[in-house]
Order: structure tokens, then C-alpha cells, then sequence
């Protein structure tokens, strides 16, 4: 059985890593995976839940009770959590403002990348996150790194209307113990400041022509 082909596509808050990556699934005819959606809907349920993130032990009280299934319709990894659908609420601003907290919990980040992980033994992917090329596919010879001026980003954010204190997240993310938000030592890096989604996309497609990767034209 041929392994499946993995493009991990990791940077800060904003850089574009979403839009690109679905653009990019999409181009390639792989499935497309949001890994920081999971951490999203994580944070949603326990937040509804009362739980605290910055509190782990209230989060490690109610983990073994989250039903966490992930799953992919159309092309694109899909959650849900207790049988409910998050995805309305995966950019709230508590979210936005708890969500780095409770990527910080060891046993959380666990769960949630065995639910990555699981994905490679279905289909060919394009996984967005913060430690896809580091931690959870370090193997996979495609990886990028997107990002952006900070302004840029920030002004991105605000332009999608969202309350979200992205350089207060970034810190978070990368000062963490576990599996911080780094460049991983063969990741391409790319910075989108002052490129086009399709710009960004056309980017990783050369890059990963030359790695070898045949690419549907
Ligand atoms: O919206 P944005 O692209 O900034 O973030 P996201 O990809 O939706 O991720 C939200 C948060 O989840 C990040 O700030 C990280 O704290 C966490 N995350 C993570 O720890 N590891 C990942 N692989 C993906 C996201």
C-alpha cells in the first residue's frame, strides 16, 4: 500500500495558512486539514462546559468525558464534539482568547494529534497548524512555513471582524513547553506579506515540483 503524501503547512496567528492550505488541497486533490479547529473546538466545549484552560486541572477533570470525532466531508476535515457541531463558534472571541491556554495542556495536545495523525492513514493532506512539520508528520518532506508582518496579520484579523489578540497568542504559542510554534529545520519558509493567496499557493507548488511531487496542471 502506497503511504499517503503529506504538506504541512505551519506559521503564526494570520499569516494565511488557511486560506492557502484550502486553496492548495484543493489543486493537489487532497483533503484538506484545519488542526487548529480541533484546538478551537476543544476550547469551545470546555469553555461550555465551565472548564477554565488556564486552569488544566479543570480541563484534565472533564477530558476523559469530550467525545471527539473528526471526520472529512467534501474534501475537508470535519469535528465534532458530543455529537455537536462547533464550527459556528470556532472563531468566538472567548475562543480566540483562551484557545493558545489550552493548547498548552500536554494530555490535550495528545489527544488531538493521534486525531491528526489518524488522517495520513486515510487519504493524500494538506494539515495546517503549529507543529505539523515539527511533531506530528516530522517525516514528511513537504513542509512549509507561512508568514507575515505582524501589522499585516493584525490588519487581516480586523478585516475578518474578529476580537483577537493575535500577538498575545503568538507569544503563547511560541513560548510553550510543548510543541511550541517553530520553523522546523527543513520547512521552506515563505513570507505572505506581500503575496496573493495565489501567489502563495503557485510558491509551494513549484517548490514541491522540484521536490518531485507530480502536480495535476
Ligand atoms: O486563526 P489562526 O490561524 O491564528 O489559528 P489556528 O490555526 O486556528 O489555531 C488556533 C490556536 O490553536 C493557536 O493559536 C494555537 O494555540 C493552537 N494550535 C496549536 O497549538 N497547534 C496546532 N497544530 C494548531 C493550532
Amino acid at each position: 500500500m502506497r503511504s499517503s503524501v503529506i504538506i504541512a503547512i505551519d506559521g503564526p496567528a494570520a499569516s494565511g495558512k488557511s486560506s492557502v492550505s484550502r486553496a492548495l488541497a484543493r489543486r493537489l486533490g487532497f483533503a484538506y486539514v484545519n488542526s487548529g479547529a480541533m484546538y478551537r473546538a476543544a476550547t469551545w466545549w470546555m469553555l461550555r462546559r465551565g472548564a477554565n484552560p488556564d486552569d488544566p486541572a479543570s480541563v484534565l477533570a472533564l477530558l476523559p468525558r469530550m467525545q471527539f470525532e473528526c471526520g472529512l466531508e467534501n474534501g475537508a476535515s470535519t469535528i465534532r464534539v458530543d455529537g455537536a457541531d462547533p464550527s459556528s463558534h470556532l472563531c468566538d472571541g472567548e475562543v480566540n482568547e483562551h484557545v493558545s491556554a489550552l493548547s498548552r495542556i500536554p494530555e490535550v495536545r495528545r489527544l488531538l494529534v493521534e486525531k491528526q495523525r489518524h488522517y495520513a492513514g486515510i487519504c493524500d493532506l494538506v494539515m495546517e497548524g503549529r507543529d505539523i512539520g515539527s511533531v506530528v508528520f516530522p517525516d514528511t518532506p513537504f513542509k512549509f512555513y507561512i508568514d507575515a508582518a505582524p501589522e499585516i496579520r493584525a490588519r487581516r484579523r480586523a478585516r475578518q471582524g474578529q476580537r483577537d489578540a493575535i500577538t498575545e497568542r503568538d507569544l503563547a504559542d511560541t513560548s510553550r513547553k510543548t510543541s511550541p510554534l517553530t520553523i522546523a529545520e527543513d520547512a521552506y519558509v515563505i513570507d505572505s506579506s506581500n503575496l496573493t493567496i495565489d501567489g502563495v499557493v503557485g510558491e509551494i507548488v513549484g517548490r514541491l515540483k522540484l521536490k518531485g511531487l507530480e502536480v495535476p496542471e
